[in-house]
């Protein structure tokens, strides 16, 4: 098996810097784009031959060093019973947004191979239709970033409704959260008991909290759950799955990052990753950190960013590059494909 990203999550040597791409499947490849044409981004998730396929794609097409299982941070926000829609326009939409608590109590904790048994199913056809060419990463969203599509009962700006909740009401947000933290547990477990070989947690909007607030509000809960994961793959002879944290807007918060208990911290494109890792500490595993609009510049420019994020980051004791966030829509996939090739034979000959 192609192991290189397994390695550097663990901080071992490799040959060469390892790199997948959030996002990495998706709307920029016409690939991606002829299967969705027969259904909907719902039914796409749902259907593991399906998403196994789209899941795959980006190995074939950009060699990159791990998959990352096809589905949506929002698949158990459903499933803990909120209605989920799609709108090519507004993007997601849950009704009835979770407000009070009578929102809360409606809400449960489901058993992931009971109302999300396609997850672990697309995962066990991966694992057979991968057949070790590169580890399959299983994730889910971090709690606080999930509870704000929950409270804002879709993507938002300001983020009043969640952050008027914080504030206004804390016992009911601490209530919120836990049951979000304990569906998220068991969704991780049942990933990992499924053949995930790595789990990333997607904070996507930790960044609008002080780092006060981040603390109390979101970090706490990512601490449980990775603390509950590494107990239980002990208590379970469970050869450690590397838990990845990714959070959007890093730079204010890596003091406060670099306690959670994660294996590997996702950078976003915000911060020189070098400065990162200062902060992070030496002995931190980093993922990160191009500028998802970097991917528009000419390839001998892409190129120069490259070689600047590999020389940066060899401070720190393992890097695995990636963007630092998800590729966008517009992209064109032989930029993609040609910043696998260079992150591959650059970081070759640097070491
Ligand atoms: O990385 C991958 O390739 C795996 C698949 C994946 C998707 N979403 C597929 C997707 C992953 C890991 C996600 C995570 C996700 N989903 C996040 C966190 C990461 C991030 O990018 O910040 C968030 C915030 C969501 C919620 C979400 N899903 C939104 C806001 C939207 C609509 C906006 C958009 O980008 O389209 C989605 C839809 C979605 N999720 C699509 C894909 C490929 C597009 C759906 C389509 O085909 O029309």
């Amino acid at each position: 098996m192609n192991d290189t990203f397994l390695k550097a999550c663990r901080g071992e040597k490799t040959d060469y810097t390892p790199i997948w791409i959030m996002r990495q499947a998706g709307r920029y490849l016409d690939q991606y784009q002829a299967v969705r044409k027969k259904v909907d981004f719902l039914t796409l998730c749902k259907t593991p031959e399906l998403a196994a396929e789209v899941t795959i794609q980006p190995i074939d097409i950009l060699k990159v060093d791990a998959a990352i299982l096809f589905s949506d941070i929002l698949i158990p926000v459903e499933a803990m019973g909120m209605n989920l829609e799609f709108h090519e326009k507004r993007g997601p939409v849950m009704t009835p947004a979770v407000r009070d608590e009578d929102g809360v109590k409606k809400l449960s904790v489901p058993d992931p191979e009971d109302k999300m048994k396609f997850v672990m199913d697309t995962i066990r056809l991966l694992r057979k239709e991968l057949s070790g060419r590169v580890p399959l990463i299983g994730f889910s969203g971090a709690p606080f970033t999930t509870a704000t599509y929950m409270i804002e009962g879709g993507t938002s700006k300001t983020f009043l409704n969640t952050k008027r909740m914080i504030f206004q009401a804390p016992e009911l947000y601490a209530s919120l959260m836990d049951k979000i933290t304990a569906t998220i547990t068991e969704y991780l477990k049942a990933q990992i008991k499924a053949g995930a070989q790595a789990a990333q947690l997607f904070d996507t909007w930790g960044g609008i909290f002080s780092p006060g607030d981040f603390k109390e509000y979101a970090l706490q809960y990512v601490k449980k759950i990775i603390a509950d994961l590494k107990k239980w793959m002990k208590d379970e002879k469970i050869a450690p799955v590397p838990i990845i944290y990714f959070v959007g807007e890093t730079a204010g918060l890596l003091e406060e990052i670099r306690t959670s208990g994660a294996d590997v911290y996702g950078v976003d494109w915000r911060i020189n990753i070098d400065d990162a890792i200062r902060r992070l500490g030496s002995d931190a595993v980093v993922q990160g950190n191009l500028d998802p609009i970097a991917m528009f510049l000419p390839k001998d420019k892409i190129e120069l960013r490259v070689k600047d994020i590999l020389g940066r980051a060899s401070s720190a004791r393992g890097h695995i590059f990636n963007l630092g966030h998800g590729v966008l829509p517009e992209t064109s996939p032989d930029n993609v494909i040609a910043l696998v090739e260079m992150v591959h034979r650059l970081s070759r000959k640097d070491r």
